[in-house]
């Protein structure tokens, strides 16, 4: 298997192309099966799991064709037509290697009056339940079964009426399955407590340009009006929040200069925020923000929230950062339990990091040195390169295929800014 090589020490400098969102990408994708008309979707990263989504749709029937794509282009345009959905069923297979996979739940209901998919199972970063997106689906009037691994959904009559739903907490995936679901019910649907995440504002902007009536988007009180059908779009997917978010602290860290092109300040307010307390300069530049280090790092004390608070898939990220600030951060995961198992990787790299439950206390060091380090989930996994590209030394970070599921072209990317990182086979 592929590892990607990091020699630390190179200070970051330049211009770095922020993709299209892989989290808005993956609820974007499933709104094709809402409509027998083409969706076309522009700006998609090019990444394992967009291509593992495509090839879910495909087994529903959905034709999918990519457009104009050069190899050296970042990003993908692509067409997907739902004219008849040939099946309703999520394998196992398929739903366990990708958990955005239950987002396919909502749509097909809506559309076809059922759907069955496998439950997506234990995940490296907490139990990951989806029960609020079964509860949710059950006040808009579907029945659910659970049996031998699956969730059997159905819209009685063919079509769902429709219904209130509070979420009790906040979830992403649970807002977008129910605003998916409810888009073609016979009624009116409300949600309180909903994400309002960017990734939200993202799917509601393409299903109002199919033809849906939402009000309430970006709020945590949405209505969404069903219409009879929806019709064809073309949709270009939102920056990348937390790919930016993840070279803004490489750039930090390397005490660097880098502009972020294409990145959205309005929707990275918290990660903005994280970083100006720990002494990094960012200001808004034409057609992107400018991250600059301004001497050392300072330490800080932080919480991860839902939007609009700091979000959960920036922790690793900075918590690698603040290893080398000048004094002790406290960092607080309050999304998922467990999602620490970065910690005891960077220690291996000379960080020095407590966790206690859902803290860590992460005492800043002098310097880090290199190592082979590997992790277990996506933002672990960037938290590892971006103490490796601070390190002193060679840094080899195993396990590439999480980093391949979320960072487009990452080395190709850093090599923009100057960064010493390659790819090599074996592992
Ligand atoms: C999405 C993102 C993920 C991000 C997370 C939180 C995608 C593909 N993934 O994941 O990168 O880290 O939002 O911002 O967009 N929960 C339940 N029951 C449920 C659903 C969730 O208890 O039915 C809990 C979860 O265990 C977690 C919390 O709610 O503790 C938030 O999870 P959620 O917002 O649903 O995360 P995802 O949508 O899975």
């Amino acid at each position: 298997m592929d590892k990607i090589i990091i020699r630390g020490g190179n200070r970051l400098s330049g211009t770095v192309p922020v993709s299209g969102a892989k989290n808005a990408a993956l609820t974007l994708l499933p709104c094709a099966l809402l409509t027998e008309e083409p969706v076309t979707l522009r700006n998609l990263p090019r990444l394992a799991d967009i291509d593992g989504f495509q090839h879910l749709l495909n087994q529903f029937g959905v034709s999918t064709s990519i457009a104009g794509a050069r190899p050296e282009d970042f990003g993908r345009v692509m067409t997907l037509q739902a004219t008849r959905l040939t099946s309703t069923v999520a394998p196992y297979d398929l739903v366990r290697k990708m958990r955005a996979s239950i987002l396919v739940l909502g749509p097909l209901l809506s559309r076809a009056g059922e759907a069955t998919v496998s439950l997506p199972g234990g995940c490296a970063i907490g139990n990951r339940p989806i029960d609020l997106h079964l509860k949710a689906l059950e006040a808009f009037g579907a029945q659910i079964e659970l049996a031998a691994g699956y969730v059997r959904a159905i819209a009685p009559d063919g079509g769902l009426p429709g219904g209130d739903y509070s979420f009790p907490i906040v979830s992403v995936g649970a807002t977008e399955n129910a605003l998916m679901a409810a888009v073609l019910a016979r009624g009116t649907s409300t949600l309180h407590n909903a994400a309002r995440e960017p990734e939200i504002v993202d799917l509601c902007n393409l299903l109002v340009a199919m033809g849906a009536q939402i009000e309430g988007i970006g709020t945590s009180d949405i209505t969404i009006h069903g219409v009879n059908r929806l019709h064809g779009a073309t949709y270009m997917v939102m920056p990348d929040r937390i790919e930016a978010g993840s070279y803004a602290c490489a750039a930090a860290i390397t005490g660097g200069d880098i502009t972020l092109a294409g990145a959205r300040a309005e929707d990275m307010a918290s990660t903005i925020q994280a970083l100006r307390d720990a002494g990094v300069l960012v200001e808004q530049v034409r057609g992107g923000l400018r991250v600059a280090s301004e001497g050392p790092l300072r330490p800080v004390t932080l919480s991860t929230a839902p939007y609009p608070g700091l979000a959960t898939d920036m922790q690793a990220q900075l918590m690698a950062m603040l290893c080398l600030a000048n004094g002790s951060s406290v960092l607080t995961e309050t999304i998922f339990e467990n999602r620490y198992m970065h910690v005891p990787e960077l220690n291996r790299m000379g960080a020095h990091i407590e966790t206690k439950g859902r803290t860590a206390i992460v005492h800043g060091v002098s310097k880090l040195h290199g190592a082979e380090v590997m992790a277990t989930d996506l933002r672990a996994s960037m938290s590892l390169v971006i103490a490796g590209l601070a390190a002193e030394g060679e840094s080899q970070v195993h396990r590439l295929y999480h980093l391949d599921r979320g960072y487009e072209r990452l080395e190709e990317k850093f090599a923009l800014i100057g960064a010493d990182v390659e790819r090599v086979g074996g592992d």
